[in-house]
């Protein structure tokens, strides 16, 4: 139960039944700006509930678009290839690091200036990843040190080969938009792969795009049709409840209707190293494959995420160390994952901490932590405004042996508006 921000975690001995989850956040985000840009009327059921993707679709309507949210159905009127307006006001990215590095992309090549700023959590986050590339295209983009506000001054574009530094799905996708602005071809050349849900949705709305090995690219020019579709359910909200019934004896759920695109589903094969049972059966496999996940407890074991494991999962990181945190005599060890540090907060110090608040030990390194199960004592953990902390928390929290109290739970509504109220139902049993 929530008040205020304040979560009472409830106890949770079994999982079992059949959950749904918000639809998926990332291919949110693209279906709405890329039907902001088509020529049609987009129609999107599944749209994610959260705050970003809410943010995203605010946006869109500062820049001209119309937007009509039905019950189930999203509706948006696309302006054509540069048919953006400029905005009377700032743009509010809020929390969402996803609005922001793509509108970046999608408003560098509009003959216009525009600012996007967010939280405070977001404005602590590094944008020069994408100012770089973007500037190089004929951009002019200002920004603090390197951080939120952004001011865009758009220009027309000219096409390039981007070598990111990081593997970033946010950089290679503003990259992308950016590209079908230019005049040329436009490639990402990636250090490893990260999720391709702006190339399936390219293609879903009559793009082209060319993928050779580690490298994507599109052409200047095209013209992107209108699409009616449904958005998954979002796999990193799954886990949260994966993570759980693989670490609760006697579980069995089955998770419906969820996003099961490979470039997501990496996560899989950690789970199974830490001795899940896991059947994912495909249902759709066009445009975005899905389908229903179940999953068994199994035995427990120690596992480790390596530095090439990190980019496909790296989402998924707080949740599995909350199955680690649920089980006496497990750990697990995360390395290469730097990144952790500049999401929606500083995921390894914030991690850490909070776990340690329910009597869980972190040991700490500069690129990952190693979590020793326990399970949770018990006690208070603190959120610092991170939905997915938040909710791994939480997890962890539903199989302490005492009572566990979250602030700042409200976080949650980022991702997953409904979160503990599902939590309270399965708790129920
Ligand atoms: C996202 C990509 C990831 C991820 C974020 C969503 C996306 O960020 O952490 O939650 O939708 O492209 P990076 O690509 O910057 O690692």
């Amino acid at each position: 139960m929530t008040t205020a921000g304040f979560a009472a975690v409830p106890h949770v001995s079994r999982v079992a039944g059949r959950v749904r989850v918000p639809g998926d956040k990332s291919i949110s985000h693209r279906y709405a700006m890329l039907a902001a840009i088509a020529d049609g009327e987009s129609r999107l059921t599944g749209y994610a509930p959260g705050a970003d993707c809410a943010a995203t679709l605010a946006c869109l309507e500062a820049l001209g678009v119309p937007v009509s949210r039905g019950r189930t159905v999203i509706t948006i009127s696309g302006l054509g290839p540069r048919g953006l307006r400029a905005p009377s006001a700032p743009l509010d990215a809020a929390n969402s690091g996803t609005s922001m590095r793509l509108f970046a992309g999608l408003l560098a090549g509009h003959a216009f200036t525009s600012v996007v700023g967010g939280d405070a959590s977001l404005s602590r986050r590094p944008m020069r990843r994408v100012i770089e590339p973007l500037t190089r295209m004929g951009a002019t983009i200002d920004a603090h040190d390197g951080r939120p506000p952004l001011t865009i001054h758009g220009a027309p574009l000219r096409a390039i080969t981007h070598h990111p530094e990081v593997p970033s799905a946010q950089v290679k996708s503003a990259v992308l938009l950016a590209g079908l602005h230019a005049d040329g071809r436009t490639a990402v050349k990636e250090p490893t792969p990260t999720r391709d849900h702006t190339e399936r949705a390219l293609e879903a709305f009559g793009g082209r795009v060319i993928r050779e090995g580690d490298t994507v690219a599109v052409d200047g020019g095209q013209r992107l049709r209108a699409i009616v579709a449904d958005v998954p359910g979002d796999i990193s909200s799954a886990l949260f409840w994966l993570a759980l019934a693989a670490g609760t004896p006697d579980s069995d759920l089955v998770i419906e209707g969820v996003g099961l695109n490979p470039s997501r589903t990496a996560v899989f094969e950690v789970l199974r190293r830490a001795g899940a049972r896991l059947e994912p059966t495909l249902q759709h496999t066009a445009g975005e494959p899905s389908g229903s996940i179940r999953v068994q407890s199994g035995s427990p074991a120690s596992f480790e995420i390596t530095p090439d494991d990190v980019p496909l999962m790296i989402d998924e990181i707080p949740g599995l160390a909350a199955l680690a945190a649920m089980q006496p005599g497990v750990t697990m060890t995360v390395r290469g994952a730097k990144e952790l540090r500049v999401k929606e907060s500083d995921r390894i110090s914030m991690l850490a901490r909070g776990f340690a608040g329910l009597g869980i030990r972190v040991d700490e390194y500069e690129d990952g932590f190693s979590i020793h199960g326990g399970p949770p004592s018990g006690g208070e953990a603190d959120a610092a405004g991170d939905h997915r902390l938040a909710m791994a928390f939480a997890i962890a929290g539903s199989r302490a042996r005492g009572p566990v109290h979250i602030t700042g739970a409200d976080a949650v509504a980022v991702s997953y508006p409904g979160f503990f109220d599902e939590l309270d139902r399965i708790a129920r049993g």
